[in-house]
């Protein structure tokens, strides 16, 4: 994955629980920074895949692309889409109830097929599917209305279009180079279709995808994001547009180190796929969910769970489950969660922790459900006081190997009273005696 544009146009100093930004004197962007503010304290969002690949459960476009489905039985998935469930208000209560700050739901995937009523002449829900409108507008009002922030996916391959090159894995249609007229057409039709979405919605965030396939020259990814943000300023844009993006977007895999855009986001299926597959019941738990959450938001970035609904638009109740039970968790220690920054490095505690904006408190995600001691190294300060979040209790704390005349800090044990601890991760809050100081040396006497 590229680089977003901000790493690629900024100087950014990764410091430990910090983000330090500097804005070139002579950019035109200087403004976008303030965007971003929202996504950075937002720290979960909920990913939407819904498209006509959930009327048979096959993968979302990669089905016919891979030659698992003959492209025209893919296709014909879009006479059974009905959305006839579909219930866009209780979509948004229940994203709001699991504590999610942000949705992006697909405008269009890989298939081509819109899910607006797309003027441009091609594949849409209003113009094909028995759903016969567009889906989108009612989520959109809905989520605005809950001030839930509204994010677009839009894929920039369209695999169906008769003037983009690829077809499936192994067939093309015409070699760009070859016939830099006709890509034209499409980069103009994609740019129409861009629009169309820009205006109807004026998304909070736009997440493009499929940009592997072409350079950003080819796509004219700067026109792209130029042609945004002429009226939609504040709009943030993802890495996926060929290094024209504002923040990083790791795939299903949970980073080990802090990755190096300063904004980032983690976007992971709840089961194995993205778009509704009855058959795939290899469901993540809510304890795996919250713990690769914990894990994210201990690092500095936001997790995008996604959910896949039925072509009829209910959601698979396996996930309304999940999303429920992450929300009673969200809730609860929305303290340690919200408005938050990256936690401890690595070494000073197993387990992921985050820091209050001024850094004078510090909350530890236990990992597993045990009830500790938990080790905690490196801590210079005094702990005022220490409490299991949301429960209104003490937390246990005995600082051992503190030698009165060294600088080097103890070694505090933590634990949590059996009956406090939380069905799924306990969080513990601990108050230091100021801002956070580390002692991050080789254990020699200073
Ligand atoms: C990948 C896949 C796509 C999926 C997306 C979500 O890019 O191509 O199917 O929608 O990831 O991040």
């Amino acid at each position: 994955m590229k680089h977003c544009f901000w790493v690629a146009l900024l100087f950014s100093q990764l410091a430990w629980g910090q983000t330090a930004v500097v804005v070139p004197k002579n950019s035109t962007i200087t403004d976008s920074l303030q965007k971003l503010e929202w996504f950075g304290e937002a720290k979960l969002g909920i990913f939407i895949h819904w498209g006509i690949y959930a009327v048979d459960g096959v993968d979302e476009s990669w089905a016919f692309y891979n030659r698992k489905v003959p492209y025209l039985t893919y296709m014909d998935q879009i006479k059974r889409f009905t959305a006839s469930k579909y219930q866009p208000k209780e979509w948004t209560n229940l994203i709001a109830e699991s504590g999610a700050k942000y949705a992006v739901i697909t405008t269009k995937h890989h298939d081509g097929v819109a899910l607006w009523d797309t003027k441009q002449n091609t594949w849409s829900i209003p113009q094909s599917a028995p759903a016969r409108r567009d889906i989108l507008t009612p989520l959109v009002w809905s989520l605005k209305e809950k001030g839930i922030k509204v994010g677009t996916y839009f894929s920039l391959i369209d695999w169906s279009h008769k003037d983009y090159p690829a077809v499936t894995k192994d067939s093309i249609r015409y070699k760009l180079t070859e016939d830099t007229l006709r890509w034209n057409r499409f980069v103009q039709f994609t740019h129409a279709q861009i629009k169309e979405v820009n205006d109807a919605y004026h998304p909070d965030l736009f997440w493009f995808d499929g940009d592997w396939e072409h350079s950003a020259k080819e796509w004219k990814a700067a026109e792209i994001r130029q042609a945004i943000l002429k009226t939609n300023p504040n709009c943030i844009i993802n890495a996926r547009l060929a290094g024209y993006g504002d923040y990083g977007t790791p795939e299903q895999h949970v980073p080990i180190q802090r990755p190096k855009d300063p904004f980032w986001e983690l976007c992971i299926t709840m089961n194995k796929n993205w778009g509704y597959q009855p058959h795939d019941t290899v469901y993540k738990s809510t304890f795996e969910l919250i713990s690769i959450f914990a894990d994210c938001i201990s690092m500095g970035g936001n997790l995008l769970l996604d959910i896949g609904p039925k072509e009829n638009g209910e959601i698979p109740e396996e996930q309304v489950r999940r999303l429920k039970e992450l929300g009673r968790w969200t809730k609860k220690h929305s303290e340690a969660i919200y408005e938050t920054k990256a936690g401890l490095p690595l070494g000073h505690f197993y387990g992921p922790s985050t820091l209050s904006k001024d850094s004078t408190v510090l909350y530890l995600f236990i990992p597993g459900k045990g009830e500790g001691p938990f080790q905690v190294k490196g801590i210079k300060n005094q702990v005022k006081s220490i409490e299991v979040l949301g429960q209104q209790t003490k937390g246990l704390a005995k600082l051992v190997g503190k030698i009165s005349w060294s600088s080097v800090p103890g070694v505090w044990y933590f634990s949590v009273p059996k009956p406090s601890l939380d069905p799924e991760m306990t969080v513990l809050k601990v108050v230091l005696d100021g801002k956070i100081q580390l002692y991050r040396g080789q254990g020699g006497f200073e």
